[in-house]
């Protein structure tokens, strides 16, 4: 295998641009409400959005009547949801500090970017109250093979190990129950639904939106050759016969109690 030009720590970063974010994923948040229909979000609720991006959800959460705290790695999305008016601080995910003050932890879309989930899990549950809940929705296990697939064999073509730069934790709901239950949770539902996702534009936007960090071991010039070999690729597979790019989404949502005592 090549050297990496980075190191797969620089490589891994991945920024997000608010703007960039709206046009190319405004998705996620639209397609998150089934999980905020499983979180079932009472009034006066104090609430932590786990990878809450610029808050779209958190701000249906805040109209919903809870008292809610939002928590992103991104700078960039946390300067926007503070400017919504929504009380948001960076934190790392892996890494959160809170103590027994949640009635529940929610998250959409963000778990599969925390590569470490055990440590993950175990800080919602000191977030929690006893008693309190864990809903969320996250990559599952074979989520965008198609465009994973595609993106490796580009990385190996050009000798770069795509195991390094892999940044998405997509797993099983055994593994991920198991891991919950490990952390005292107990779960009531647990499952992979697959959905595929017309995108609102070219598949090259998904990828400089999502796969940043992933392709971020090429260089420049080599990377745009690279998405545009990635995008030869899946057009069989994921572009319909109406020209519309349709993303390969696995959905794993669960729902978990923390067992009291
Ligand atoms: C997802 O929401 O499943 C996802 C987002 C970015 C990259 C890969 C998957």
């Amino acid at each position: 295998m090549k050297s990496p030009a980075n190191t797969a720590q620089s490589a891994q970063r991945q920024h997000w641009d608010p703007d960039r974010y709206r046009s190319e994923a405004g998705f996620v948040a639209d397609l998150g409400m089934p999980v905020v229909e499983l979180l079932d979000p009472k009034q006066g609720e104090r609430i932590l959005d786990l990878g809450c991006g610029e808050g779209r959800l958190t701000a249906k959460l805040v109209a919903m009547g809870c008292d809610v705290v939002g928590v992103d790695a991104s700078p960039d999305q946390i300067a926007r949801a503070k400017a919504e008016g929504l009380d948001a601080h960076v934190a790392d995910g892996e890494a959160l500090s809170f103590e027994g003050e949640f009635d529940a932890v929610f998250s959409n879309a963000a778990l599969h970017w925390m590569k470490q989930p055990a440590a993950v899990i175990d800080g919602v549950r000191r977030a929690l109250k006893a008693g309190g809940r864990f809903v969320g929705e996250m990559g599952g296990h074979g989520n965008v093979q198609h465009i994973k697939s595609a993106v490796e064999a580009a990385l190996s073509r050009r000798g770069h190990d795509p195991a390094t730069y892999d940044p998405w934790y997509f797993p099983t709901p055994e593994a991920y129950e198991a891991l919950l239950a490990a952390a005292g949770f107990e779960v009531s539902s647990i499952e992979l639904i697959p959905r595929p996702t017309p995108l609102p534009g070219d598949i090259e936007g998904w990828l400089a939106t999502f796969a940043e960090s992933y392709l971020n071991c090429l260089d420049p010039e080599e990377r745009l050759v690279a998405i545009s070999e990635v995008r030869d690729e899946l057009r069989a597979q994921l572009l319909n016969s109406e020209g519309v790019w349709v993303a390969d989404y696995v959905r794993l949502r669960f729902h978990a109690w923390l067992r009291s005592g």
